[in-house]
């Protein structure tokens, strides 16, 4: 125990909860004697690999930054604000993932048709994420420095906008090749125009469908029975789930603390 809180004390602090600290110590103990050839992480992004909020304003979501007069109108941002209802319901503690999957394909099929609409300009994006206050977390660049180094694959499975967040985490200069992103990408005619999203969509109740399809054709996972997974969602720890790999699962949290303690291994709040 002692020697656990030395190597990683974070794990010592009160915001830390585990439900079984013991069985949680064995699980590390077991990754770090398998090494970084056994590791993969695969993690969420908006509000797990981003911050939620800073100087007590909100970090934008990828679908956020698109709200920027480059790339939508003003009666765009109103119709797509006024959908934000849909986002108590993808948190409700109350209701089943089965209840809330209908209408989270609802909310993101509304947004999207109304980007689409937009006639969203590519050459345009970059602009919109400099000028947007997206932020990665606190460490994030020690974090994806040390994945990269080790060769282990990141693996960012995200209800997002797929081009949105690869230039941020471009822009952040962390946009290793063992970074792979599977997410929700728009569809460009020739002359640079949004005309569609590619592919079928991703919403946060949905990732593990959409994920394995994806996952299977990676190489780099093979061989490696370990991993890392990192969600802020009650729909992220699905993941790994039918991947047949021990997984250690950490997650950012406010509140909802008892449905969190009892999906995943570790809950940072
Ligand atoms: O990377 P991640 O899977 O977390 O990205 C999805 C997040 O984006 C969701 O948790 C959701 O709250 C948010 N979202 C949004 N606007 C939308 C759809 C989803 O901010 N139109
Ligand atoms: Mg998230």
């Amino acid at each position: 125990m002692k020697l656990f809180s030395v190597q990683i004390p974070e794990l010592a602090k009160c915001s830390v909860l585990m439900r079984e600290r013991s069985r949680v110590e064995e699980t590390i103990h077991a990754m770090q004697r398998a090494g970084a050839g056994s590791l993969q992480v695969i993690s969420d992004f908006d509000m797990t690999l981003t911050r939620f909020a800073h100087n007590g304003k909100r970090v934008p979501t990828t679908h956020n930054i698109l709200d920027n007069r480059l790339l939508i109108d003003e009666d765009c941002t109103k119709k797509v604000n006024l959908l934000n209802t849909y986002y108590p319901i993808e948190i409700d503690a109350c209701r089943t993932a089965e209840e809330k999957l209908p209408l989270m394909v609802e909310w993101w099929t509304k947004v999207h048709e109304l980007l689409i609409q937009q006639r969203i300009r590519k050459d345009m994006l970059a602009r919109a994420v400099e000028e947007s206050s997206a932020m990665l977390r606190d460490g994030y660049k020690l974090f994806f420095d040390r994945l990269t180094e080790q060769q282990v694959p990141l693996l960012i499975f995200s209800a997002g906008v797929g081009d949105v967040l690869e230039e941020v985490i471009r822009q952040n200069h962390v946009f290793y090749p063992n970074v792979h992103i599977i997410s929700n990408y728009m569809d460009f005619d020739q002359t640079g125009v949004l005309r569609a999203f590619k592919g079928q969509l991703i919403h946060t109740f949905n990732k593990r469908e959409g994920a394995l399809s994806h996952a299977a054709g990676l190489r780099e996972l093979q061989g490696r029975p370990n991993v890392l997974l990192l969600g802020d969602s009650l729909g992220d720890p699905d993941h790994g789930e039918e991947m047949n790999v021990e997984e250690t699962r950490i997650l950012k949290v406010e509140e909802r603390k008892e449905s969190y303690i009892n999906s995943f291994d570790i809950v940072c709040w």
